[in-house]
């Protein structure tokens, strides 16, 4: 069973700014080290997501994940780190059939050591939430930008940008906080229009490119430590350039071992005096 967080549910669901609350810190994790570090660096939520697809697997969408990979991921992060609430992405196909199928495939994630589960959508999403819920199963929503509907939407892009869209995103919204979502992630939407979800809902919104005004931020583990350098969406602050320190590292090993500076005595395991003593009998050289 995972251990229970000190971060719940029930104290996260009531978590707004504009009561007097900082910002809630959520980050992506995928293996047993992420979970080590969101833990040591006191984090608030982690969310196994699919963007596993594209930063770990190397595909160029979302829509590449099944269920048994991201539980497999969940239980690594889960191994590796306690302390925060761990959120594990619902992927593609997992809650677009039915509820049934829906409470099925969360429930492999809750036993693989999440604590909630998150799913993309406005309000065809209700039955399937309200499921999850009465499951026992906590539910964080996600609207805006939704990888899940990238050829819906025909591509990566910005979404509310016009004033009838940012209506109806508040009203999206309102219907997955009725339906019983503890908190909903608003991705790539204007910072006017996170706001305004942010101020008319009482559960938290969670931003990642949907600016200053949501009740807490996410960002994706490769782009904070700035292992991934291909792209760089306007919405990313990197705060360390792992990529470049790791080629550095991996190339200098690649250059020590080539030059014969790897391994050196230090670096290397010695047969006692006695023993070497005893191979030199038939020939062999002590180092
Ligand atoms: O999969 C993911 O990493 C996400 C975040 C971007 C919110 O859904």
């Amino acid at each position: 069973m995972a251990p229970m967080s000190k971060v719940t549910v029930p104290a996260l669901r009531s978590h707004k700014v504009r009561n007097g609350k900082e910002p809630l810190v959520m980050i992506t994790a995928y293996d047993a080290p992420g979970g080590r570090v969101a833990e040591e660096a006191q984090v608030d939520m982690v969310l196994v997501g699919d963007s596993l697809a594209m930063v770990v697997l190397g595909y160029d969408d979302t829509l590449q994940v099944s269920v048994e990979d991201i539980a497999h991921h969940t239980g690594a992060v889960a191994r590796g780190g306690s302390g925060f609430l761990l959120v594990a992405d619902l992927p593609w196909m997992s809650y677009h059939l039915s509820a049934e199928d829906t409470v099925r495939n969360a429930a492999k994630l809750i036993r693989a050591g999440a604590h909630a589960v998150k799913l993309e959508g406005g309000r065809k999403r209700v039955p399937m939430i309200e499921a999850l819920v009465a499951a026992e199963m906590p539910v964080m929503g996600h609207l805006g930008l939704t990888p899940q509907s990238i050829h819906a939407m025909g591509g990566f892009k910005v979404q509310a940008r016009e004033s009838e869209a940012a209506l109806q995103l508040v009203a999206e919204a309102k219907a997955l906080e009725h339906a019983g979502c503890f908190s909903i992630v608003l991705e790539g939407v204007p910072d006017e229009v996170a706001r305004m979800v942010t101020d008319a809902i009482g559960v938290p919104t969670i931003g990642i490119g949907a600016g200053r005004h949501c009740d807490g931020q996410v960002l994706v583990w490769h782009d904070v430590l700035g292992i991934e350098d291909r792209v760089s969406p306007k919405f990313v602050r990197r705060y360390a350039d792992l990529k470049s320190a790791a080629v550095d590292a991996v190339a200098t090993y690649a250059s020590d071992v080539r030059s014969g500076a790897f391994p050196d005595a230090s670096e290397s395991y010695h047969l006692s005096a006695d023993q070497a003593e005893a191979l030199s009998l038939y020939g062999l050289a002590a180092d």
